[in-house]
């Protein structure tokens, strides 16, 4: 068993901030089940939402990220984060990081849907997220161990319920210990469980699932962001186009060229993501395609250099100016319950970035909230640690999970088409209930209970997607509304019993 101080599961944007900002004199490891730079983080387009233009002030983004999270943010979490927005970016600047800016130096500030203001700060016109990444890389000490293919498939629970290391296998199957008195799971949402996402292919819902069956708190699972603009070939969804496109005056047309979004929101497209996927979703589902305009966008290669190499993979010849587009799942806003500091209800676990739910996002992400609040709670929870790390704690026996499996799963693109089709975009009793009764066929509480060493990485992976495919099924079946990143067809408007409750799943471990 290796120990160490501070255990880091997952390598994004608030893996790397944690582990940038511990103190020096603690040994921290760094699980990542790919590479080092393979993450949503990387590939993120948009930018770091931050009230820093003339006209603009915290409140203003405050305000902002309520209305699209529907009010059912909390207000306090969001306040602190839009509040400590401006001093992150300056930070970042100090410590190197190359943010587009206008021939005067001055910060280049773009527009995203449902702001109402110009206030995305980015960095290589489209490649914001893999220029913060490599700075903090950059920056990583040689205190910090990186373990590359480290597939972390279970959490160590003592008997006291405390988690005081994690089991993970390598790409040989072997199995490997680590132990420390603070573990954090920062792996990312679940958009690998549809079938259409803008997820990187190792996004599928792993550390939502370890908390799970840790006994840890879940909540606001039902709430699945859809991104409106994924590149859209043969069939498949192949990526991101960002929404800073439209930003930059891209507008979304039908095959006849009307614009789609002229009379559905005062944003027109650049309205809240969720109106603008549900509309193109209507126009799909009747076999209509969709375009992102690009026509009015001057040095469009130049500014979004991602999307056109992107495009240009994908046989679409931008001098036509059309780009084809479908909405993906793209962000999960609730994950495990966590609280301003990254505490979850587990001793000894910590989440952070997607994987958590920390309440700024309520119903539905505003754009380029994510990569500010990864960074803000990654530092957030280094300066907790660095204050309490010493205090270690004693482990108590733990309990084996004895029984052997021999797993039936489906297969990958079964799980994703079923969530896609059943608990997607458009969502209903029926579909929900039809979706809940085949997840529960495969008895999925076996796997609780039993040696996981025994079974694969591809194995585990598919059971981690079933399990988080169950936990955000039974959240869309219990809530009986729509709201931000949750629309049932059969409940189609916001209920106002509904504005103050929020879903939680926790697993009963009365059998451990
Ligand atoms: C985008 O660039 O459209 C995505 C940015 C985000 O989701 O915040």
């Amino acid at each position: 068993m290796k120990k160490a101080d501070v255990i880091i599961v997952g390598s994004g944007l608030a893996s790397l901030q944690l582990a940038r900002h511990l103190s020096k004199d603690l040994n921290v490891i760094v699980l990542t089940k790919s590479f080092l730079k393979h993450s949503n983080s990387t590939y993120a387009q948009g930018g770091i939402a931050a009230a820093i233009g003339p006209s603009d002030t915290p409140y203003l983004h405050y305000l902002d990220t309520l209305e699209a999270g529907c009010h059912l943010n909390h207000p306090r979490a969001v306040m602190r984060l839009v509040q400590e927005a401006p001093a992150l970016v300056e930070e970042l600047i100090k410590d190197g990081c190359q943010f587009d800016t206008d021939d005067t130096g001055a910060l280049l500030l773009g527009k995203e849907g449902a702001h109402n203001q110009r206030r995305i700060v980015h960095g290589g016109g489209d490649q914001t997220g893999k220029r913060i990444v490599e700075g903090l890389i950059q920056h990583l000490s040689f205190n910090i161990s990186i373990y590359e293919n480290q597939f972390v498939f279970e959490l160590l629970i003592d008997d006291l319920g405390r988690c005081y290391g994690v089991k993970s296998k390598d790409q040989e199957n072997c199995t490997h210990t680590f132990s420390a008195p603070y573990v954090v799971l920062s792996t990312g949402g679940c958009g690998q469980i549809y079938s259409f996402t803008s997820n990187a292919d190792t996004i599928t819902g792993d550390g939502m699932s370890l908390a799970y069956i840790a006994g840890a708190e879940l909540a606001d699972m039902e709430f699945i962001q859809f991104h409106p603009t994924l590149l859209y070939s043969n069939g498949e969804t192949k990526g991101l186009i960002t929404e800073a496109v439209r930003g930059e005056g891209a507008v979304l047309i039908n095959e006849t060229g009307e614009r789609i979004m002229e009379h559905v929101h005062p944003l027109k497209d650049l309205a809240p993501r969720h109106i603008v996927a549900q509309n193109i979703y209507d126009y799909l589902r009747k076999g209509q395609s969709i375009y992102l305009d690009i026509t009015s966008i001057k040095d469009f290669q130049k500014k979004f250099p991602t999307v056109t190499v992107l495009c240009k993979e994908h046989g679409i010849d931008l001098s036509k100016g059309l780009i084809p587009v479908a909405p993906g799942a793209h962000f999960a806003m609730g994950g495990i319950q966590t609280d301003s500091i990254g505490r979850t209800t587990v001793e000894g676990l910590y989440a952070l970035g997607e994987t958590a739910c920390t309440g700024v996002h309520g119903a539905n992400r505003l754009a380029s909230n994510s990569l500010l609040e990864a960074l803000i709670f990654g530092k957030r929870l280094a300066e907790y640690i660095n204050c309490n790390s010493g205090k270690h704690i004693p482990i108590h026996k733990n309990k084996k999970n004895a029984m052997l499996l021999s797993p039936t799963l489906p297969e990958k693109e079964l799980i994703q088409h079923f969530m896609m089709d059943r608990v997607g975009i458009v969502r209903s009793a029926q579909e929900l209930t039809e979706q809940m009764e085949w997840l529960e066929s495969f008895q999925l509480e076996k796997f609780h209970e039993s040696r996981l060493d025994l079974l694969t990485v591809e194995q585990i992976t598919r059971f981690f997607m079933m399990q988080t495919a169950w936990i955000v099924t039974a959240s869309a079946l219990e809530r009986e509304e729509s709201r931000g990143g949750h629309y049932r067809s059969d409940f189609p408007i916001e209920r106002e019993n509904w504005q103050k409750q929020q879903i939680t799943l926790q697993r009963s471990l009365e059998r451990r």
